[in-house]
């Protein structure tokens, strides 16, 4: 992509990544991403705000080859996919001061190498004029580590948000628009990678929420145009709201625990609450993540294997304590051969999940009467508590 022109004097650069598949190890790309840099030219001083993944660094020289001088280069967020190009423009420019957060020193220091004389702290509020374009540094602790900050363009109500708001998603349009697509990008870019950080994300929020914003421009996926709809969503992720919602990750190697979580889908489902079961053999846990950012109930179906859960179950149920989703009720349902310590192994793997293990329902073999009872007594409480939400 070559620059493209957001405003007067600032820019739109960086890369699309139409073919990345994998972030991070482990989090599924199903529509790409991209990594975005913006530059901003005032009459006296130039900015760039963030580089791109160091696999992308030649495509941004590139772009940034007819620009003489880059005064500042503001680093929101020290994680490679936006900080790993700053050394070879440090390398280019002997001019360019890197600016941060007081926490994004240590870490630019630790990450990159990068000269202590090189970097220059700025504070909270603190603003940077480069002639008629003026920042304002604002941070935005844990969003979603501990330095990371944003950048406000007052002249042109620009909001710089890094990662916050980010969406993983390869796109030629420029802008965000309306419509779902946008939308469940942000939306599984929030439960993979921000989720953990609720509560810090809504004092966040509040900061942002008292800037006159006519642009949100995220370092990864397309700008906001209506800056509205995404901070709306954000105010209800982040919110203790829960809904008329029960999420089954599950895995089944003989048949019973699926059976089982049949079973409880279609008796919650008569009680009228809706039901998401993932089978984790073929989930995409981005999926599954974007579902418990709203569920109230999370339900683990899980077989028995060596006396413990099931090794994809173990390893999923890790993750959603991770993610520290809202949930306020869990069970746990599932078949064993001739022993099990599942249930105990599980409960001791959440402990970041603030919920009330509502019942245990294990069977030796397959389900019969007594366990389809039991399932219809979990569903009664799963209706009974979210009713009371
Ligand atoms: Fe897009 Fe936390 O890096």
């Amino acid at each position: 992509m070559r620059p493209r022109q957001i405003r007067d004097r600032v820019q739109f650069l960086g890369a699309v990544d139409w073919s990345r598949r994998l972030f991070d190890s482990l989090i599924p790309l199903p529509d790409g991403t991209s990594y975005n840099a913006y530059l901003v030219e005032g009459s006296e001083k130039t900015a760039l705000l963030d580089t791109v993944d160091p696999a992308w660094e030649g495509l941004l020289l590139e772009q940034l080859a007819q620009v003489g001088r880059i005064d500042y280069l503001v680093s929101h967020h020290s994680e490679q996919d936006h900080s790993g190009a700053i050394p070879t423009i440090l390398e280019r420019h002997p001019e360019t001061m890197v600016m941060c957060s007081l926490k994004a020193k240590a870490l630019l220091l630790s990450h990159l190498g990068i000269a202590a004389e090189r970097i220059q702290v700025v504070e909270d509020g603190e603003t940077l004029s480069l002639g008629g374009k003026t920042l304002r540094f604002l941070y935005t602790p844990w969003a979603h580590w501990p330095e990371t900050m944003v950048s406000y363009l007052a002249e042109d109500r620009l909001l710089f948000s890094c990662d916050l708001f980010g969406s993983h998603l390869a796109s030629s349009s420029m802008y965000a628009g309306s419509g779902p697509h946008a939308m469940e990008g942000a939306k599984r870019y929030y439960a993979e990678i921000m989720m953990p950080f609720r509560k810090p994300l809504a004092r966040n929020l509040q900061k942002i929420r008292a800037l006159e914003i006519d642009l949100i421009a995220p370092s990864h996926g397309p700008i906001y145009d209506r800056p509205e709809e995404i901070l709306s969503a954000y105010e209800d992720w982040v919110s203790d709201r829960v809904s008329n919602q029960v999420v089954i990750p599950y895995v089944s190697m003989h048949g019973s625990t699926r059976a089982m979580v049949d079973y409880l889908t279609a008796a919650l489902v008569e009680r009228g609450v809706e039901v998401k079961p993932f089978e984790l053999t073929t989930t995409d846990i981005g999926q599954l993540a974007m579902a418990l950012v709203d569920a109230g109930t999370m339900v683990i179906g899980t077989p028995t294997v060596l006396s413990g859960p099931h090794p994809t179950v173990f390893s999923v149920t890790n993750l959603a304590n991770a993610l520290r989703p809202k949930l306020r009720y869990a069970a746990i349902i599932g078949s064993y051969g001739w022993g099990t310590k599942a249930a105990e192994q599980i409960s001791a793997l959440i402990p970041n999940l603030e919920v009330e293990v509502l019942r245990t329902v294990l069977c030796m073999g397959v389900p019969r009467e007594d366990t389809f009872a039991a399932l219809d007594a979990l569903a009664d409480a799963v209706r009974d508590k979210h009713s009371a939400l």
